[in-house]
């Protein structure tokens, strides 16, 4: 059997902070060697070994493969669709050029198996808006979502001519309560839990029936957890996976916090965001990922709000 030891490469974020800890459950904490641009990270301190790492240092990145031995890179380092929006050239050079250089070093150091996230923003205007399914016209409008697209090709390409075995997933907008999100459109959907229990107010930079698809993160972290070990031969999508758990609007989430915070409000305020918004589906047909390998959600929008404000209240 092998001793798996996981890199996990952008560790300090919104995902990756839960998805490190839910690793070192599984694996032990000292075979999952947690990295970042950012130097430290309060939630990983004395959980086990963090390095700072650039995903753009190939060279750097090399070298701590080698080092530490690993046998599977997880690589969550990217800039997301509001962001990427503000600056498209970098965005499109670290979500592109990271994932390459993850995919070369799999392939030069024969890395088991490379987790790359890819996005619902792989969609664009022209794909359809309920039930999008896996296979349909893909026509991004986001640099971001053209970065994920192309990003989706090339893991496809190093596994059909390298046999590097790379998974992927189409996350939904993620809903958290242990690390903030980093710059998205969906981020609206963290952000309004906050200001429920500190201002009972919020002010939505999307409109009242903006429908997007939505997922709890412990369904994320399961969902990637079930694809990395799932056998092989019951992987038939070497792009990305959909992956759906709910969707809802910014009125309906702000009716279900209401159920627990009767006297909050929320206003409407829409900026640039919308457009990105408006450009993807409504919600996802995720069939292929159940019937491949499984795939279920758990979460719904009441059973996520509750959990959502319980755990922050205890913060
Ligand atoms: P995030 O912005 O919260 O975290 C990204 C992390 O990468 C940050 O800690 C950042 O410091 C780090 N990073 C940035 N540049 C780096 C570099 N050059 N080298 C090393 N680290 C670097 O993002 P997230 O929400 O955790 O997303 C992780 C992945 O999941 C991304 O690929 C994202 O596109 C994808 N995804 C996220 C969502 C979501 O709702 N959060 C939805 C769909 C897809
Ligand atoms: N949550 C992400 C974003 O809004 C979707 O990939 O950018």
């Amino acid at each position: 059997m092998i001793r798996e030891r996981i890199l996990v490469i952008g560790a300090s974020g919104q995902i990756g902070v839960e998805l490190t800890l839910a690793l070192r459950k599984i694996y032990g904490n000292n075979n999952v060697v947690a990295s970042d641009l950012r130097e430290e990270n309060e939630l990983l301190k004395g959980t086990g070994p963090y390095v700072s790492i650039d995903v753009m240092n190939k060279e750097m990145l090399h070298v701590q493969v080698i080092r530490q031995n690993i046998t599977q890179i997880y690589l969550l380092a990217a800039i997301l669709s509001a962001t990427g929006e503000k600056n498209p050239n970098l965005a499109w050079h670290l979500n592109m050029q990271g994932l390459l250089n993850v995919l070369d070093i799999a392939r030069e150091e024969k890395i088991y198996k490379v987790y790359w996230p890819s996005s619902i923003a792989v969609f664009g205007p022209t794909s359809p808006k309920q039930n999008c399914p896996q296979q349909t016209i893909i026509e991004p409008t986001t640099v971001y979502g053209i970065s994920k697209y192309a990003g989706e090709f090339w893991c496809n390409y190093y596994h059909q001519r390298y046999q590097v075995d790379v998974r992927s997933l189409r996350y939904p907008g993620l809903i958290s309560y242990k690390s903030a999100p980093g710059g998205g459109t969906t981020d609206y959907a963290v952000e309004i839990y906050h200001e429920a229990l500190e201002e009972k107010k919020y002010t939505c930079f999307l409109r009242e029936d903006t429908y997007l698809p939505m997922m709890y993160m412990p369904d994320a972290i399961r969902a990637t957890i079930e694809l990395m070990e799932a056998p092989a031969v019951q992987i038939s999508t070497r792009t990305s996976y959909n992956v759906s758990a709910m969707s809802f609007s910014p009125k309906e989430i702000s009716a279900a916090i209401k159920n627990y915070i009767p006297e909050f409000t929320i206003n409407y305020e829409p900026d640039y965001r919308q457009s990105i918004a408006d450009s993807w589906p409504q919600s996802i047909d995720d069939a292929v990922a159940r019937n491949d390998w499984g795939w279920k959600p758990e979460y719904d929008l009441n059973k996520m709000t509750k959990d959502m404000l319980e755990n922050l209240r205890q913060q």
